[in-house]
């Protein structure tokens, strides 16, 4: 605080996560993937029968192409809790080519085999957009736009705005007043002033893209669909608006498919270098660049897949790594510090703090970084440094190693979903595509040659 810029990165402080699956003490519901033996009319109405036979009811149903059974289909199924579920997973274990529980609540709740709820699709992130721990337009008592209806009702209009958005709309375009320009001019001016010399040489071969490409100017707030459109080019990510406050999970799970979460709406003109919360100066000075480089693009991701399916306790060492790297990470170059957390990005007086000999400086460990307690109204005391963005990469894939899970994931940047990986035919159809690749690799390597 103190009259400096301070947010709370994406307000990642860890909130954990309940699990989407309904729960009803004494009961026990599940989500279930089954494939009928052979494709026909009235399959699925035959398979939905045996539900209704075991009194059990569904909240979602879906059918897809079956990546287990060859030229097969399968259905995904979520239950009501209540009803035989034994008995009808029992049946369909008989009756189908394939019938696998993906996660089970029972009396506690929590099964040893429970596994959150996570998107599977791209669109899936509609399903949760709005499942928000706060509204975007709820300020604190102490927030500088508390006393201002006007800037109330713009607040409330961004959220919205966000609210109201699905997967696949374009993004969009505020006519931002001059009030608005003003206070983001202030902001740039201010932080462009210290990149050449603070952030790291990623950020500063990208910012210049963005000046071309994106509208970066001192007297114009670029476009989000702008902005979406330029990384979608670079690297596959894409933005989304955000209503409020996602919990970790939700977040996390978000980059899992390359969408950044962004705030579309400015801090209080009374006090433009400082800001409780992300807004977009922080989304589009402090992320939004280096998810244009690659190798950060990957790292981000990783984190994502990473959070899909993992306990809640992980959920919370990851976000806390996320904390430390994409909010508030330092990396060495050329044997300097430099910066490329997003919250130093777009915080004026912590972009130089973070570099002076004030604070305290490890070595970024995931097991030890996700442990790590951190404020989140002051500048960090102790900050993680990278090698280098493929290190931190390589370091959080040797980490997500360690989340006890019962399948992988692999995600299709073909088909923009999360594949789950539990069966050896999938394994076994992944190694040949990969050999097929690394063949035609090796060929045209020795063709160059
Ligand atoms: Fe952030």
């Amino acid at each position: 605080m103190n009259g400096t810029t301070q947010v709370n990165g994406n307000s990642m402080r860890p909130i954990l996560h309940s699990g989407s699956f309904p729960t009803n003490k004494g009961k026990k519901s599940l989500t279930l993937i089954f494939s009928p033996e052979i494709e026909g009319v009235g399959t699925l109405a035959e398979a939905l029968r045996l539900f209704k036979e075991f009194n059990v009811n569904l909240l979602h149903i879906e059918s897809r192409s079956s990546v287990r059974i060859p030229n097969g289909y399968e259905f995904f199924v979520e239950c009501a809790p209540g009803g035989d579920v034994d008995g009808v997973v029992e049946m369909l274990k008989k009756t189908m080519a394939y019938c696998s529980v993906v996660s089970s609540t029972g009396d506690t709740g929590k099964s040893d085999d429970y596994i959150p709820w996570f998107p599977q699709r791209i669109r899936d992130l509609d399903k949760y957009a709005n499942q928000i721990l706060s509204y975007g337009s709820e300020l604190n008592a102490d927030h500088p736009g508390f006393t201002d209806p006007v800037y109330r009702a713009r607040r409330k209009y961004f959220a919205d705005i966000a609210f109201n958005y699905k997967h696949g709309q374009p993004l969009p375009r505020i006519d931002y007043t001059k009030e608005e320009t003003e206070t983001w001019s202030i902001v740039f001016k201010e932080l462009v002033s210290l990149y050449p010399t603070h952030a790291c040489n990623e950020y500063n071969h990208i910012f210049p893209l963005l000046v071309e490409n994106c509208g970066y100017r001192e007297d114009n707030i670029p476009q989000l669909e702008d902005i979406s459109n330029f990384l979608k080019d670079s690297t596959g990510f894409t933005l989304r608006p955000v209503a409020g406050l996602l919990s970790s999970r939700d977040f996390l799970a978000g980059l899992a498919f390359r969408v950044f979460h962004s705030t579309q709406y400015i801090r209080h003109h009374s006090r433009p270098l400082y800001t409780p919360e992300p807004d977009v100066c922080h989304e589009l000075l402090g992320h939004v660049p280096l998810f244009a480089d690659p190798e950060f693009a990957q790292f981000s991701q990783e984190i994502g897949l990473a959070s899909l399916g993992a306990p809640d306790e992980y959920v919370k060492k990851l976000a806390t790594c996320y904390w430390f790297t994409v909010e508030f990470g330092l990396c060495r170059q050329n044997g300097q510090l430099k910066a490329y957390g997003a919250g130093l990005l777009s915080s004026f007086g912590e972009l130089q703090y973070c570099l002076s000999d004030k604070p305290q400086l490890k070595p970024f460990d995931p097991e030890v970084t996700g442990c790590q307690e951190y404020p989140i109204t002051e500048y960090q005391p102790l900050y993680f440094v990278a090698e280098s963005f493929e290190s931190v990469k390589y370091k959080m894939i040797q980490f997500s190693k360690t989340i006890p899970k019962k399948f992988g994931v692999r995600y299709s940047p073909y088909t923009q979903s999360v594949q789950i990986l539990d069966s050896k035919l999938q394994i076994q159809e992944l190694v040949k595509n990969i050999n097929t690749e690394l063949q035609i690799l090796c060929y045209t390597l020795n063709k160059i040659v």
